[in-house]
Parts: C-alpha cells; sequence; structure tokens
C-alpha cells in the first residue's frame, strides 16, 4: 500500500517532517461538516486530545457520499496526504484520498457534541473514555503508573507480585470480600460464614480479596532488600465518599534496614518524580484539565516538586486543629482518627503544602506498626495532601518478636494465622519500613478530579458494579 500508519500524536509532535507524505490513521469521528463539494470531519484517535482534520471533496473521494453520511462515533479508516495550512490552531490537515467506515454509529449515539456532566457519564462507562476529558484522565493514569516504576527500578527496587487471594486481613479491619466456590444458596444460614463452613470451601479455609499487599511484600523485602508491588487491593468498606473505591490500586513499597525518616524520604522523593514525568508527558492532558476542573492546576503540581514537604507528629497536629476556630463535624481530640476535614484542613488551610503526619496513637492504626518508646504511639505517617487528603499510608515495622506478640494479644488476633509473619522477627529480622500509595488518590491529585469514580476506568464502589 506504501501508506505510513500514523498516530494524530505523532502528526502533532512533528507535522513538518510529513509534508505531503501519503498516510493511514485509524480513529474514531467527532464531528462531520457536509458543505456539499467539500466536507469535513474531525477524527480523534485516543493518542492524544486533538482531533486530526481530514477534508474530503465530492470529486475526488469515489464514496464521497459515506463520508457526509457518517454518523458522529463511526469508526474509520483513511488515508490521505498531509497537507500544511500555515494557521496556527489546525497547522495540518488530511486531504483524503481514500476513506473506509468500519463501524458506523447510529444517531442515537450518546456524546454528541453537548458537554455533558461527569455524572452522566458514569452511567456510560463503556463509552466515557471517548470523550477528552476521560481520554485525558487515563492517559495521565497511564503516565503515572510509568512513572512509578520507573522510580523504583532506578532506586534498585525490586518489583514483586503479592497474592489477590489471601487467607490473612493486612489491616486487621475486618473489611474485607469473601471468595468462596460454596454455593450459598443452598447454603444452611447456622454454618454460613463458620470456620466449619468454609473448611469445605475451596481451600479448605475463609479466603478474601486481599486489603493490601504488604504483610507478603515484608517477607520479600527480607529478601530482596528493597521491593515494591503495584497492584489491585479490594476493601468491603460500605462508603459513600468520593474518595472510596471497593477495587482500586495501591503501589506497596517494602525496605528491609530504613526506619520512618528513611521511609517519609523516599515517599517524597517518588511523588515529586511522578509529577515531574506527569507535567512532561502529559502537559497537554493536564492543561486541559486546569481549563475545566482545577484552576492553578499546573502550577500547583510545578510546586510541589520544588517544595519541601512538611513533617508534624499526630500530637502537633491535634494541637493545631484544636486551636482552630474552624467548626468541625468531628471535633479533634487526642485519640481520635483524623477525618478528612482535618486531614484536609491542615493541608489546605494550615500548611498549604503537602504534610507528613506521623507517630498516631497506636489504638487507631494496625498492629505490625513499630511501637514507640512513650508505649502509646507507633511510627506511622500518613501523607496528606491539598484537594484529597491523605494519599499514603504507612509505618516502621514492629520488628521486634516479644513486642508484636503482645500487640497481636491486645488486639485479639489470631496468632495461629500469622505465625509465617511472626517467622520473619524470629529468623533475622530487620529494622524495616513501607507504605501504600493509593493509586487513583494520586490521579485525583494530578488530575483536579474530585470523584474517584472518573479516575477509575470501571469504578467499583458500594452499591455499583454495572460493568
Ligand atoms: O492507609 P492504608 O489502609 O495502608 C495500608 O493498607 C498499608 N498496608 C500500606 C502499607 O504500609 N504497605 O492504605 C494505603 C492507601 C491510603 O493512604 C489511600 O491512599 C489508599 O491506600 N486507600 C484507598 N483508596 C481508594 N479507596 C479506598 N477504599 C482506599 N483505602 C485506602
Ligand atoms: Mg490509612
Amino acid at each position: 500500500m506504501g501508506d505510513l500508519r500514523v498516530s494524530v500524536l505523532s502528526l502533532f509532535k512533528n507535522y513538518k517532517s510529513f509534508d505531503s507524505k501519503s498516510l493511514e490513521l485509524c480513529g474514531w469521528i467527532r464531528t462531520v461538516r457536509d458543505l456539499k463539494d467539500v466536507a469535513f470531519a474531525e477524527l480523534n484517535d485516543g493518542s492524544c486530545l486533538m482531533n486530526l482534520q481530514l477534508v474530503a471533496a465530492r470529486d475526488v473521494l469515489d464514496n464521497f457520499h459515506d463520508f457526509v453520511k457518517m454518523g458522529v462515533g463511526s469508526a474509520v479508516r483513511v488515508k490521505g496526504d498531509l497537507l500544511l495550512t500555515g494557521k496556527k490552531g489546525q497547522p495540518f490537515e488530511l486531504k483524503v484520498s481514500c476513506f473506509f467506515v468500519e463501524g458506523d454509529s447510529t444517531g442515537d449515539y450518546p456524546l454528541q457534541k453537548k458537554r455533558h456532566s461527569l455524572e452522566f457519564l458514569r452511567t456510560i462507562a463503556h463509552l466515557r473514555a471517548r470523550t477528552n476529558t476521560y481520554s485525558a484522565i487515563f492517559r495521565v493514569r497511564s503516565a503515572a503508573s510509568f512513572a512509578i516504576h520507573d522510580f523504583f527500578n532506578k532506586e534498585g527496587f525490586v518489583y514483586v507480585h503479592t497474592p489477590v487471594l489471601t487467607g490473612s486481613d493486612c489491616e486487621g479491619a475486618g473489611e474485607m470480600f469473601t471468595v468462596t466456590t460454596l454455593n450459598l444458596a443452598g447454603f444452611p444460614a447456622t454454618s454460613e460464614g463458620s470456620a466449619s463452613g468454609f473448611s469445605k470451601d475451596f481451600f479448605g479455609k475463609h479466603a478474601s480479596l486481599t486489603v493490601s499487599g504488604q504483610l507478603e511484600a515484608e517477607c520479600l523485602a527480607m529478601a530482596l532488600g528493597k521491593v515494591y508491588t503495584f497492584g489491585p487491593t479490594f476493601r468491603a468498606e460500605k462508603s459513600y465518599t468520593g474518595r472510596h473505591a471497593a477495587e482500586f490500586w495501591m503501589i506497596e513499597p517494602e525496605m528491609a534496614f530504613a526506619n520512618l525518616s528513611d521511609n517519609i524520604v523516599v515517599a517524597e522523593r517518588m511523588l515529586k518524580y511522578v509529577v515531574n514525568s506527569v507535567l512532561e508527558k502529559c502537559y497537554d492532558d493536564l492543561a486541559f484539565l486546569e481549563k475545566f476542573y482545577e484552576k492553578g492546576l499546573v502550577k500547583r503540581l510545578k510546586d510541589l516538586v520544588s517544595m519541601n514537604f512538611e513533617i508534624l507528629s499526630y500530637t502537633e497536629a491535634i494541637g493545631l486543629l484544636k486551636k482552630s476556630d474552624f467548626d468541625f463535624v468531628y471535633k479533634p481530640e487526642w485519640g481520635i482518627d483524623l477525618q478528612t476535614e482535618h486531614e484536609r484542613y491542615l493541608t489546605e488551610s494550615v500548611l498549604k503544602k503537602p504534610v507528613f503526619v506521623v507517630n498516631y496513637p497506636k489504638g487507631i492504626k494496625s498492629f505490625y506498626m513499630k511501637l514507640n518508646d512513650d508505649g502509646e504511639t507507633v511510627a506511622a505517617m500518613d501523607l496528606l495532601v491539598p484537594g484529597v487528603g491523605e494519599i499514603i499510608g504507612g509505618s516502621e515495622r514492629e520488628s521486634n518478636y516479644d513486642a508484636l506478640i503482645k500487640r497481636m494479644d491486645e488486639l485479639g488476633l489470631k496468632k495461629e494465622e500469622y505465625w509465617w509473619y511472626l517467622d520473619l522477627r524470629k529468623y533475622g529480622s530487620a529494622t524495616h519500613s513501607g507504605y501504600g500509595l493509593g493509586f487513583e488518590r494520586l490521579i485525583m491529585y494530578l488530575t483536579g478530579i474530585s470523584n474517584i469514580r472518573d479516575v477509575l476506568p470501571f469504578p467499583r464502589t458500594t452499591g455499583n458494579l454495572e460493568f
């Protein structure tokens, strides 16, 4: 055929090199305008925000009729010569010589020209990636994933895969989805969920979807030194906020011979690396999102890279909250878990920058966190960022066998279920630390999009499993 198959992005990057060349492109039609002897269409192929303008002439194109009759949303394959126009907004267009509609689109295609609300677009998740907003968000998701792998790879971390099916509750909060092959319809109500009931199940015991790969990552860090996971995690918490999903992705680095301060340093460096990389790779997408969703987004991201994050103890944070005359729904008192309203107040109104809150009361954090010398607080760290609140949760881990046993007893955890985790403290235990970065929270931070349902391609939230 001799035609060069290119993406719209590659044209925008370097259109001069394609001057007068015969090209082939594929994509979906955004608009068609019929001016009798000539017709125009806008083609988008998902590679970037920009559309390619197609120009068809009645006396050149055999099937000119197909061109003007195709519906918005049609999938097309097109060939033609690239013509430089010299115009600023539209520096080139494609003079169509050959045109084929692979799949026409019917007149009820929901994405016609008008701007739709994100709420409406959520109801058509199978089509919404064809809008500028969602295609921009999903390209940012891709660039951010890549940047995360790039960062950890450069820092010498080993990428490990921890299981999705698990027999233990990492966070000890009981917010797990059960996985079973039992026929629950015929299951006697009395034995449902009981240990004896699950002994007949696939694994011979109760199985769940993981809430975090941390415990397994700790095993691997005790062999490989520095590891990280990047995978889906599941939480069965009934939550209707814009920040919680039942299925979300988490990045979990785990480092042997690293304490809480080392953990903080890596987290800050990682976030800056990802922000820098996304600014570089997705500038147009971010500029678009800034225009429609958050004024000053690009500057906010650029500023982040050059600022030092704040570090605040939980006790200091409570002090600042108590001093404030803001009318919190949950009154700040030492010992309470920080709510989103507190987190956002601290990072947005008081400090106006990302802040690590460290050393939380042991009563509100998970069993595996290292107990501090005060006997009251644990070496935890949460990173709070403006616009989102908590984006990272992590800690130094309890590496002392006896201290861990004591804590598990206090919390009534079944030690026999964690025998392998306890073994790590018997055989060459080392100071170690790690954290979990909520990937969707990161994407919300990067895009200025305020609802987690809009940064997941197919969100799963309480009461919502449409696709
Ligand atoms: O703070 P979390 O619960 O920490 C852990 O799971 C640790 N085991 C991580 C570790 O140390 N390896 O969760 C970590 C992050 C949160 O800061 C938040 O960004 C995100 O995961 N997250 C959620 N994101 C979306 N929907 C939910 N339901 C989330 N729950 C937590
Ligand atoms: Mg947390």
